[in-house]
């Protein structure tokens, strides 16, 4: 499959696909990385790994629905059939979704339909749950509610703060994500 890859800051987990790439695990290409923050690592793991990058500031558009033209734009003309949102901190429009049907996954750090939104790790460890974990999931309109198409679960312990407990979501993250990829790509 050609992946486009959409992502905002560490890049960790375009890191992860790219070595899962790279080692055989996911039969795949990356044909392009779209980020939107100018200082985001992401961009730097790109060159790194010899993948396209291309940066769409969502400053430099007037509204979502610009952005998101400009981005279904960018993933057609480096010939992308699916798209990976890993740690793309933009709301979605329907323009995206509508050019890519069930073709967008995400990435989410808590054990859904629990902790939507950004501040999933800190609501968790709040709310005082045991458990929380992280999820694959198909992109919809609705923030973090597509069809969930797999979780790990990660369990809280008593002297977690937001920090060590998103690393040790990480870790998780970083492997169902390169797993959930290797299952599309086997249909
Ligand atoms: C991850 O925790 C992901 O679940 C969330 O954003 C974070 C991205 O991390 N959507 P990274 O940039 O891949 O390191």
């Amino acid at each position: 499959i050609k992946l486009g890859v959409m992502a905002s800051g560490n890049g960790s987990n375009f890191e992860v696909v790219a070595q899962a790439i790279a080692n055989g695990q996911i039969n795949a290409k990356i044909q392009v990385l779209i980020y939107n923050n100018p200082k985001a690592k992401a961009a730097v793991r790109a060159e790194n790994h010899g993948v396209k990058s291309v940066l769409l500031n969502h400053r430099d558009f007037k509204t979502r629905a610009d952005l998101d033209r400009q981005i279904v734009q960018t993933l057609r003309q480096h010939d992308v059939d699916f798209v990976i949102m890993a740690g793309w901190m933009r709301l979605v429009t329907q323009e995206l979704i509508d050019a890519f049907p069930d073709r967008i996954i995400n990435i989410h750090p808590s054990l859904l339909p629990s902790f939507k939104g950004v501040r999933a790790v800190e609501q968790a460890l709040a709310a005082g749950v045991k458990i929380t974990g992280c999820t694959v999931h198909l992109v919809c309109l609705a923030v973090d509610s597509g069809p969930i198409l797999m979780q790990a679960a990660v369990p809280i312990l008593p002297d977690d703060t937001v920090e060590t407990l998103h690393a040790r979501i990480q870790v998780q993250e970083h492997r169902i994500l390169p797993l959930a990829i290797a299952n599309i790509g086997n249909g």
